[in-house]
């Protein structure tokens, strides 16, 4: 089994969430991390935590994926403070549910300036770290919602299309970095009940029934699967719950 002690992993979105999720896992798993997200408070608070547990503080950097200034300013700062980037993690993307009512541009331009412009000028700028790296690795997670022929649910369509986008970008960059040390990446998961390390319910996560909602817990469980395979394979994961995530109204 390849280990990950010593890694340095960057994980956007890393506030809340699956970020948070995959950032306590990867600081159990060994890696020291730079925490990047539009909360710095959020940041901090979840720094302290993995300092207490590992005695390793993450960094904490601020970007705004919708802003390309943002991601710049973050990537300018990175790159002062760290020779090299062994693991990106591009978790970081505006959610926004389908609804009756327009959505505004402002909406529109962030969710789709998020998970495309802002993830791909991000990882462009980190490609010098992570060309650095004996080990280089850049994870993009997907959605199911961003694969060909998925259904819509209750997804809003800018949403849809920019994990599409999202999906193509990872498979663009895999194809772009073909031949290189690099790999690309890339999880889809299934609609996700917000569970934690730590909390009882990280636990039952890995023994539920089939038909049950997938867990942030599933989708560590596949990043950390697919970063220590022989470097030889690229994992391109989809979890699928059954029927998608598709779950029936209460009471149906
Ligand atoms: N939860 C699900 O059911 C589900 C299903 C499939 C895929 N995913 C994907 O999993 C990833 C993590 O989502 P989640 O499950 O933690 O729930 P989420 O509510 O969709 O969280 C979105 C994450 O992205 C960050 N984010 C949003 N806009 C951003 C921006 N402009 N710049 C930087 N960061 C931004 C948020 O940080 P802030 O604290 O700054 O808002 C938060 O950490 C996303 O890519 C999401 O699309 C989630």
């Amino acid at each position: 089994m390849i280990e990950l002690q010593g890694r340095t992993a960057v994980i956007t979105g890393a506030g809340r969430g699956l970020g948070a999720a995959l950032a306590l896992s990867l600081a159990q798993a060994g890696c020291n991390l730079v925490l990047c997200g539009r909360n710095p408070a959020a940041l901090e608070t979840l720094a302290d935590r993995i300092a207490s547990t590992t005695g390793r503080r993450p960094a904490s950097v601020a970007v705004d994926l919708a802003d390309s200034e943002s991601v710049r300013r973050a990537v300018d700062a990175i790159t002062r403070s760290h020779n090299h980037v062994d693991l990106l993690v591009n978790n970081g993307a505006m959610w926004l549910e389908a609804r009756d009512t327009p959505h505004s541009a402002e909406e529109v331009l962030t969710v789709i300036n998020s998970a495309v412009t802002g993830t791909f000028l991000f990882t462009q700028g980190l490609l010098p770290l992570l060309r650095r790296s004996a080990h280089p690795d850049i994870v993009t997670i997907g959605s199911v919602s961003g694969l060909p022929n998925a259904p819509l649910q209750t997804v809003s369509v800018p949403f849809y299309a920019a994990k599409r986008a999202q999906a193509a970008l990872a498979d663009g960059l895999r194809q772009m970095l073909a031949g290189t040390p690099l790999r690309s990446i890339v999880v889809h998961p299934p609609y996700l009940d917000d569970v934690q390390p730590g909390e009882p319910e990280w636990a039952e996560a890995a023994e539920r029934a089939k038909g049950t909602r997938g867990t942030n817990r599933d989708v560590v469980d596949a990043v950390l699967f697919a970063v220590t395979r022989p470097r030889h394979i690229t994992l391109s994961i989809v979890l699928d719950a059954d029927d998608g995530g598709v779950f029936p109204a209460q009471g149906g």
